[in-house]
């Protein structure tokens, strides 16, 4: 089995999905690991690592491709990779295909396989989409408090507040994986938190973060009481496999405090707010309403160094079963990937069809 790491091309995006170390125990698990030069480089890891650890560095993407079966990245591949692809291969990254009907018809098309990383499952829920929504939570506060400064066109202030000054509001919807993050790094701060969700679980988590957050049941009319009054807005809402439900409804952006800020984590499944756009790093805000909107869907990207050890180490254990379980036969055979542990619902499009 030959495993292909090229370089993630999406704006922003600085992780890759193996680590070196990682890379060595997928060669002693059977597997032939060709990657893309330079694709570890701003996560910290260099081509010479790479080599260390076994694997065959490689200078362009056709020479990957051509190298390889299975394709193991972060990101979804981009319009410009997708010639890459032939019905040899297997792709192994976030797909998000509920939000992505062109990236489908592409695979369908192409006649390759595609298993989605977010919907692999486990006991505990989805095991390789939580590492990324810990940290995208945590990103979303951080450039939360950059775009709320008016030098960003925010209202310019702190979620802390300072000596007698009031502390910010922070909503968060969904309160989930990214949610929960969110609002640990928000309640930490020192903004009040109100965090909504459907499931009591998911409320009595947040209740416990500390006195400054309160869980609430997602009714929209309570969730616009609370969207109007806040500063800052986070959407993190999922129903796994299908397009984010709104939320935050689009005439409500209208009543929001002008210099308020809106960050839709959700956007990578379309968006839990309604209308929202998807926005990149090079250009992460545009405004609607006086109010800024903020939804970029790689936003661990922008922290490789912590997300990369994160991803790699959480999808580990799949891509070793996947080489396991081929021997050493260089043929995808997605029948057996289907019967691995976590991986039947993952596997999205097989041999070009969807399922
Ligand atoms: N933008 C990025 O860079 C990035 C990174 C990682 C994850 N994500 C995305 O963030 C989203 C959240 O991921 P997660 O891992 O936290 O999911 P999760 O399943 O852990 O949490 C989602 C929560 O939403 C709740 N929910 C569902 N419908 C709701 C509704 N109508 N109102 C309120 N809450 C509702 C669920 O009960 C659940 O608690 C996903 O779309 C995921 O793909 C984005």
């Amino acid at each position: 089995m030959n495993i292909g790491i090229p370089v993630e091309r999406k704006q922003g995006e600085g992780r890759i999905s193996l680590t070196p170390s990682a890379v060595a125990d997928l060669i002693v698990a059977g597997g032939d690991v060709f990657v893309e030069s330079t694709a570890g480089l701003k996560s910290g890891y260099s081509d010479e690592q790479y080599s260390r650890a076994g694997a065959s560095v490689v200078d362009n993407q056709a020479t990957l491709y051509n190298s390889s079966q299975l394709i193991v990245k972060v990101k979804e591949p981009l319009l410009e990779e997708l010639h890459y692809l032939t019905s040899k291969h297997a792709v192994f990254c976030y797909l998000h295909l509920a939000a992505n009907a062109h990236l489908k018809k592409a695979f369908c098309d192409i006649g390759n396989t595609a298993i989605a990383f977010e919907l692999v499952e486990s006991e505990v829920g989805f095991p390789l989409l939580a590492p990324m929504s810990d940290i995208a939570g945590k990103v979303a506060i951080q450039l939360g408090m950059d775009y709320l400064m008016s030098v960003k066109g925010g209202m310019g202030i702190l979620l802390e507040g300072g000596y007698g000054t009031p502390r910010a509001n922070v909503v968060v919807l969904g309160g989930g994986v990214a949610g929960f993050s969110a609002a640990k790094r928000a309640a930490s701060i020192g903004a009040n938190v109100t965090v909504f969700d459907i499931k009591t679980s998911a409320l009595t988590r947040a209740n416990s973060l500390g006195v400054n957050v309160t869980g609430l049941y997602s009714q929209s009319q309570v969730v616009e009481e609370y969207v109007k009054n806040a500063d800052l807005v986070i959407g993190a809402v999922l129903v796994p496999g299908k397009s984010a439900p709104v939320v935050l409804p689009e005439f409500l952006i209208n009543q929001m405090k002008p210099g308020s800020v809106v960050i839709d984590i959700a956007i990578d499944q379309g968006g839990c707010v309604e209308g929202i756009k998807p926005t990149t790093y090079a250009n992460p805000c545009y405004v609607k309403s006086g109010v800024q909107m903020l939804a970029v869907p790689n936003l661990p990207g922008a922290v490789p160094k912590t997300a990369t050890q994160s991803l790699s180490g959480a999808i580990l254990p799949y891509v070793r079963s996947i080489v396991e379980c081929h021997g050493r036969s260089g043929d995808i055979d997605v029948v057996a990937i289907q019967k691995l542990k976590g991986l039947m619902g993952a596997v999205c499009i097989k041999n070009g069809q969807f399922e």
